[in-house]
């Protein structure tokens, strides 16, 4: 009998790690969706950085049953954006100075420092009112290793909330910063990416979420309405340079969908040896069951001043072309 047990117990470790092991080859937006152990991707609010070949998504890990006491931040690597493996929390950190209660870290970004070699985090830290309003700092001095905390302040002096980066073809770094009820700045860090140091523009938009990508001569940021969890339509404007002129926010989906139930988080341009491939990454907020919040990423319609996102649907990347394909389309001629 207990021979019998072990060897059914044996199939279905080699069972599961069949399964595990799988490799994706869909994006499926607002899905499940599994990390290299079978465990949905826990990268709430994230960012996403090239170092080599690879991609890091760092973001808020919102894990059931981690201990309250500590704030979270994730860290998943991929070389195609579809396959992604768990390399543990970067952050686990206790209450910086104070903070009090129920204190806040959401979206988590890093920016990696040539010149100093080192791997500098910022996140938007917050009382549990929302009144703190400031980014915190953490280094390390791997992609994936244990990120110190370092200070917490307030960008040039202002509030800032949701926050987003930017990393400009020529590799400058900027930190997107929603000052309520100004607008979002956007700001240049210092040489060693340790401050917020200059202004290139205030947008005086109410927004949140707040990302933008560089496509084809044009500077496009997008970013949401303040509704808090619940989604609302994303809007998105045009600039030749980021210190602007911005044109007027259009909607980047039909209003009535709420941006398909998503909220912007940021703008990935994927570029290849045969075309580029912008994704527009949102995340589906589930606030009572946050561990099963989802997300949406989907490649845009962009290019002459128009963005817009396609209605979420199963699709697929070749990171080293940039092409992508809807599953429906790939599908079209094998019957
Ligand atoms: C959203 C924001 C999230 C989180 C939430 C709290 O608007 O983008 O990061 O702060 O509000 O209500």
């Amino acid at each position: 009998m207990k021979l019998k047990r072990l060897i059914a117990f044996s199939c279905f470790c080699g069972f599961a790690q069949i399964i595990f092991a799988q490799k994706e080859t869909i994006i499926k937006p607002n899905e499940l969706w599994p990390d290299d152990k079978g465990n949905h991707i826990q990268a709430h609010g994230g960012g996403i950085i090239k170092l080599g070949k690879t991609y890091y998504w760092y973001g808020e890990e919102r894990a059931q049953g981690l201990d309250s006491n500590y704030r979270y931040v994730s860290c998943y690597a991929s070389k195609d954006l579809m396959n992604w493996t768990f390399k543990g929390d970067v952050v686990k950190m206790s209450d910086p100075d104070s903070m009090g209660a129920k204190w806040i870290l959401e979206r988590p970004k890093v920016f990696y420092n040539k010149k100093t070699k080192k791997y500098v985090m910022y996140m938007h830290i917050d009382s549990k009112n929302y009144k703190t309003a400031q980014v915190a700092i953490a280094v390390c001095d791997k992609p994936d290793g244990r990120f110190k905390y370092v200070k917490r302040f307030r960008p040039l002096g202002h509030e800032s909330r949701d926050i987003g980066q930017f990393i400009d073809d020529d590799g400058t770094p900027y930190l997107v910063f929603e000052d309520r009820p100004f607008g979002f700045r956007i700001a240049t860090l210092s040489a060693d990416y340790m401050n917020v140091e200059k202004e290139v523009c205030l947008i005086p938009a109410h927004m949140e979420g707040g990302a933008i990508v560089h496509y084809k001569g044009l500077y496009y940021s997008i970013g949401s309405a303040l509704t808090g969890w619940k989604a609302n339509p994303n809007k998105y404007a045009t600039a030749k340079s980021l210190s602007g002129p911005w044109s007027e926010f259009k909607d980047i989906a039909p209003p009535e969908t709420n941006t398909y139930g998503g909220q912007s988080t940021m703008l990935l341009k994927v570029e290849g040896t045969k075309g580029t491939t912008v994704i527009f990454l949102a995340d589906v907020w589930k606030p009572k069951t946050q561990w099963d919040s989802r997300y949406i990423w989907m490649p845009l319609e962009i290019g002459d001043g128009k963005l817009w996102v396609p209605e979420p649907k199963p699709w697929t990347i070749d990171v080293k072309t940039g092409e992508n394909k809807l599953v429906e389309a790939l599908n079209v001629g094998q019957n």
